[in-house]
């Protein structure tokens, strides 16, 4: 398959923050800790997942106000299947109550819901309501939804080296055509700009294999709320954290720049 343009900013062009305001523009978000927010109810998982996706509406219709127009957030990992066969089904279940509960919801809203991540392994009704998502918004662009669902970011990386590797075969490109632009166009992130800031709630801080390729020159923001109790006003102080970094790009600060001539 031959890769859409890219729309993506070189990084090493040291973009600054598209935003008048300062930014971010693209807001990525790793939506921890369910599970310990059931456990310290003494519900079910389950139900921690459950108030999650409400936690998501209300973050997602929050996002514009605060200058954000595309958000993307870590729905099921590639190592999620690791968990106990109905966890598993409950998270399946939760896309499609999402999508069929909010779906019409959020293209009135000009939304473009994008689904990230492999295809293959996912049952039939899945793929189905990621179809219907995808179809149904795609000439949307006022916001862009990016869910990631069966994705790694190492798997994402492989897929697109393989896509590449394909183009080799037949003839379409030559290895040495390879480049840090061009390659993210092969990713399943190739519509649009890498995130300006990636949240973690919970109080973990790792990646865990989200947006490895795109997270190059993001900044990042800890925080320790629980998935479910995230709110608007935990997202503006995200925002107000993000806007206190300064972003070198690996270049220097300017006015070191200037003053060393
Ligand atoms: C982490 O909590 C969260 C997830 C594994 C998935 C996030 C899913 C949702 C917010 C709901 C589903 C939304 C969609 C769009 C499918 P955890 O279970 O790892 O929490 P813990 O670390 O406290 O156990």
């Amino acid at each position: 398959m031959a890769p859409q343009p890219s729309l993506m900013p070189s990084l090493r062009q040291g973009t600054p923050n598209a935003s008048s305001e300062g930014g971010p523009t693209h807001v990525a978000i790793i939506m921890d800790g369910n599970g310990r927010w059931a456990k310290a109810k003494g519900l079910p998982r389950s139900l921690g997942h459950q108030a999650g996706v409400a936690a998501l509406k209300t973050i997602v219709e929050a996002a514009p106000a605060l200058g954000i127009d595309r958000m993307t957030v870590f729905g099921f990992s590639t190592e999620n299947w690791r968990r106990p066969a109905g966890e598993v089904s409950e998270l399946m279940k939760l896309l499609k109550f999402y999508v069929r509960s909010d779906l019409e919801r959020l293209r009135r809203a000009g939304v473009r819901v994008h689904i990230l991540g492999r295809r293959t392994g996912l049952p039939a009704d899945i793929l189905e309501t990621i179809d219907q998502a995808e179809q149904s918004t795609a000439a949307n662009s006022r916001f862009h939804l990016q869910v990631a669902f069966n994705y790694g970011g190492q798997a994402d990386i492989i897929d697109a080296a393989r896509a590449f590797a394909e183009a080799v075969k037949a003839g379409q490109a030559e290895p040495g055509d390879l480049t840090e632009d061009n390659f993210q166009a092969y990713l399943s992130t190739a519509n649009g700009p890498p995130p300006d800031l990636i949240i973690r709630t919970s109080g973990e801080r790792r990646l865990s294999n989200f947006l490895l390729w795109e997270a190059a020159y993001a900044e990042f923001v800890f925080q320790d709320v629980l998935w479910p109790d995230y709110g608007p006003a935990d997202l503006k102080a995200a925002i107000e954290e993000f806007r206190t970094r300064e972003r070198r790009y690996g270049g220097t600060d300017v006015n070191d720049a200037l003053a060393t001539g």
